[in-house]
């Protein structure tokens, strides 16, 4: 029997995300950021839209992220840039949760 989660990426395991600490991992060259906020786990693309930061650096705000580098901000659910400077945004995947383990499927 074929397990759901054999079709998905592993990205990382729920221990390695805090409230307070957002988790980078690396899956074929691209970055992704994984988020702990209100209860729910959530996956971005961990490169800034606007520059160079990286939002797994970030500070973490109810629902949204704010980028280390020029204060910009994203809502984690949508990818909607909140706050300028940033205006494009960013790629957020729904991961799905299982065993203790964060996967995503469609990576980038
Ligand atoms: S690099 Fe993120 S706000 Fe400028």
């Amino acid at each position: 029997m074929t397990d759901v989660t054999d079709t998905l990426v592993h990205l990382c395991d729920t221990s390695d995300v805090s409230e307070d600490l957002p988790f980078r991992v690396e899956r074929d060259g691209f970055a992704y950021a994984v988020f702990l906020a209100d209860g729910q786990y959530y996956v971005t693309a961990d490169l800034c839209s606007h520059g160079p930061g990286q939002l797994s650096d970030g500070f973490v705000e109810g629902c949204e992220v704010e980028c280390p580098f020029h204060q910009g901000r994203f809502d984690l659910r949508t990818g909607a840039p909140t706050a300028p400077p940033c205006m494009e945004p960013i790629r957020v995947w729904t991961p799905t949760v299982a065993d203790g383990r964060i996967y995503i499927a469609d990576p980038a």
